[in-house]
């Protein structure tokens, strides 16, 4: 039943990722990865250490060209376009942003300057405009605070706007890379490991955070994470990686119940 329910959204995937495959040299990353994500889905994935997790997103975001398989996007024009090869920039500004297993914020810049940087890649002046400042980029770079900030609030960070991004606890700065994507004008939000290193409450809280997110900006999700707590909560479907392939695919519940993801956790469990 609940297999044919996830199969019932007739809408087109705003990312199809068919037989794709990564080798490093001799290092076989990922092979014959099949993975959709339908408008409006938070999809989940999942799998031990060295799955190949990370190297699935660096291989759809344009930071590695994926050695086989195909890679395509429906942006919010609706046109569907190849992707894997295209650079990272651009991967971006079709509306897929994502945030990083090792967070990657400017230390040195605020809360609020780090939000601005997105925002950049939707504005006329770009990064240089804002730095030189023209008399005509002005009024710009205020709807670019004014938005940044509205954004620090989506993550509920307004009150650390000024505060420098290095000196932020590490669940906020987990958050603050989420409103930077978010500042891009996503169709596509990727978050690698959002809740690493947060404690319950604060996991919890970035649940509904997405959730909202979700909702407010209409957004799909893509997500990896550790958490099942989350993950089982959040998901309307889940793929699970083992060694760089897909071993099972469905609904929470199906994925939770299948004998070869049993097995592959339990085998990382008696690890630990
Ligand atoms: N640039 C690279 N060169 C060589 N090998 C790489 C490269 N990037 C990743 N790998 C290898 O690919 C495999 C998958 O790594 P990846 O980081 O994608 O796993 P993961 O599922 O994200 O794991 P984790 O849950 O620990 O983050 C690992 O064996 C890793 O060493
Ligand atoms: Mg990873």
């Amino acid at each position: 039943m609940a297999q044919n329910q996830t199969n019932q959204n007739p809408e087109p995937a705003v990312l199809s990722v068919r037989n794709v495959g990564m080798s490093f040299g001799g290092l076989r990353a990922l092979s014959e990865v099949d993975l959709d994500v339908r408008p409006g889905e938070v999809v989940a994935l999942i799998g031990p250490n060295g799955a190949g997790k990370t190297t699935f997103f660096n291989c759809i975001t344009g930071i590695y060209t994926p050695t086989e398989g195909q890679v395509t996007a429906r942006p919010r024009d609706g046109r569907e376009r190849r992707i894997n090869g295209m650079r990272t920039n651009l991967v971006c500004e079709l509306g897929m942003a994502r945030t990083f297993q090792n967070i990657r914020l400017f230390p040195s810049m605020t809360a609020l300057e780090n939000v601005m940087i997105g925002r950049h890649c939707r504005t006329r002046t770009g990064v240089l405009g804002a730095v030189l400042r023209g008399a005509g980029t002005r009024r710009e770079e205020q709807e670019v605070v004014d938005k940044s900030y509205e954004l620090l609030g989506t993550v509920g960070l307004k009150t650390m706007a000024n505060e420098y991004a290095r000196n932020l606890p590490y669940g906020a700065q987990r958050r603050l890379e989420i409103a930077r994507a978010l500042a891009t004008e996503p169709f596509l939000l990727l978050l690698d490991e959002p809740a690493a290193g947060m404690n319950p409450q604060e996991t919890l809280e970035l649940k509904d955070m997405v959730l909202r997110i979700r909702t407010q900006f209409a957004v799909s999700v893509l997500l990896i994470e550790h958490d099942m707590k989350m993950v089982m909560s959040l998901s309307d479907r889940i793929y699970v990686m083992e060694y760089g392939r897909v071993i099972s695919t469905g609904t929470p519940k199906e994925v939770s119940e299948d004998p070869q993801v049993i097995r592959a956790y339990l085998g990382e469990e008696s690890d630990a």
